[in-house]
């Protein structure tokens, strides 16, 4: 495979404050890569440290395989898309779109030849005359999109791009920056804080906090398997349930009953779990990671927890039961329901467990919903296959 980008161990430090530390990822060709993290998580900088607006204090950035140490910006081979567009305000829209290629000395007709085939893929064609003041945001949007995009660059660099928009342009922008990706095959570094629009447009996500890379993969291998309480939390809403129980490590195998509440969780150790050995894998890598953090001294029911998501919880009016060729039904919990929201597709309803404490659930609206009122009582489960420890 052939990467655009190689970022090995860099580390910058503004005074006392490390906005990056000792990061390092790869950006395949024509990948959509996302930096995805809270505010001030070092995002920006990583970007403008790519694009060579600003050095590393340590490692190095390789782009086509070439270290870009005391490569200026313009002879990199990438673009960059502020978040604030950074559009020249009194010229129109063809002229901020040209500007780099004649800055370039590319001859005219070629530049006129790029610019119709750029403004048909951002979809402006008959705008090209127009001020800058005169256009929405999101045709703005597109403008600062094509003056990025016609110089050809191998590594487009996106900050925030979607940032100023309201959120119905927002949504329909992210599917025509998808296909403009998809039409043109550049490699897109895309930087966010909003996780929806991570999960949607990326190949590959970066889960970033405090300078540092949390967890990176493939969006949905991600939002199904967060490694960590903070992913967990900023990929989407979640059900963190206390677990209490043993555990023991016997001849390199891991023995581990975790409960939360009264019904058994979680559990390898075979005869009266609910995992089969075979299927145990799942749950694997939370396993190992729950007995670790046991044997750094993090006691349970503080710091360790089954994770469920929202939409993965299944409410019934009468208890879940067995039926033949399906699964079986473990994690079963009476409960009562607390409240009820109706959020147009979906309907949440947060419920209350003596056994497990407070947990949400979102049914889609072809669930008869309706018998979910406050204060009735209800059954929640889970399948066996869903769900982390953390
Ligand atoms: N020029 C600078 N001087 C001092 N500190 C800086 C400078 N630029 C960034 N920082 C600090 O470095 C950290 C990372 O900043 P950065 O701009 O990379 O965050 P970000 O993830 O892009 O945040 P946001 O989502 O708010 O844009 C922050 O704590 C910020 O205050
Ligand atoms: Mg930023």
């Amino acid at each position: 495979m052939k990467y655009i980008v190689e970022v090995e161990n860099i580390t910058k430090k503004y005074g006392n404050v490390i906005a990056v530390n000792n990061v390092s990822f790869k950006i395949a060709e024509g990948e959509f890569f996302s930096l995805l993290g809270p505010s001030g998580c070092g995002k920006t900088t990583i970007l403008r440290i790519i694009g060579g607006f600003i050095d590393q204090d340590d490692g190095l950035v390789r782009i086509d395989g070439i270290n870009m140490s005391k490569i200026p910006p313009n002879k990199r081979k990438t673009s960059m898309v502020f978040q604030n567009l950074a559009l020249f305000p009194h010229m129109n829209v063809e002229d901020n779109i040209v500007y780099g290629l004649k800055k370039r000395k590319m001859q005219p007709f070629k530049i006129r030849e790029k610019l119709n085939s750029i403004l048909s893929v951002v979809n402006l064609e008959g705008l090209q005359k127009r001020r800058i003041d005169q256009l929405s945001g999101g045709q703005q949007q597109r403008v600062a999109l094509a003056r990025s995009l016609i110089i050809e660059p191998e590594l487009l660099l996106l900050d925030e791009p979607l940032a100023s928009l309201d959120k119905k342009l927002r949504v329909s922008m992210r599917f025509e920056l998808k296909e403009i990706q998809k039409r043109t095959g550049t490699t897109f570094l895309y930087v966010t804080h909003d996780q929806s629009e991570a999960l949607t447009l990326s190949d590959t996500v970066a889960v970033m906090n405090e300078g540092s890379i949390v967890q990176l993969g493939k969006a949905d291998w991600i939002y199904n398997n967060p490694e960590d309480s903070f992913v967990a939390d900023f990929i989407g809403a979640g059900n963190f349930i206390p677990l209490t129980g043993n555990y023991k490590r016997m001849d390199g195998l891991i023995e581990m009953q975790a409960k939360a509440g009264g019904n058994i969780c979680i559990s390898r150790k075979s005869g009266h779990n609910y995992l089969k050995e075979a299927d145990a894998t799942h749950y694997d890598t939370g396993f190992e990671r729950a007995c670790r953090k046991l044997e750094n001294g993090i006691k349970m029911k503080k710091d360790l927890y089954f994770f469920i998501r929202p939409e993965k919880v299944r409410v019934s009016q009468n208890q879940f039961c067995l039926m033949p060729d399906t699964e079986p039904v473990f994690n079963q919990y009476r409960a009562t329901v607390l409240s009820r929201i109706f959020e147009g597709p979906d309907t949440r309803i947060v419920l209350q467990s003596d056994e497990i404490g407070k947990v949400t659930a979102e049914l889609k609206n072809d669930i008869s919903y309706e018998n979910f009122s406050e204060k009735s009582s209800a059954f929640i489960c889970w399948s066996a296959y869903e769900g982390t420890v953390l």
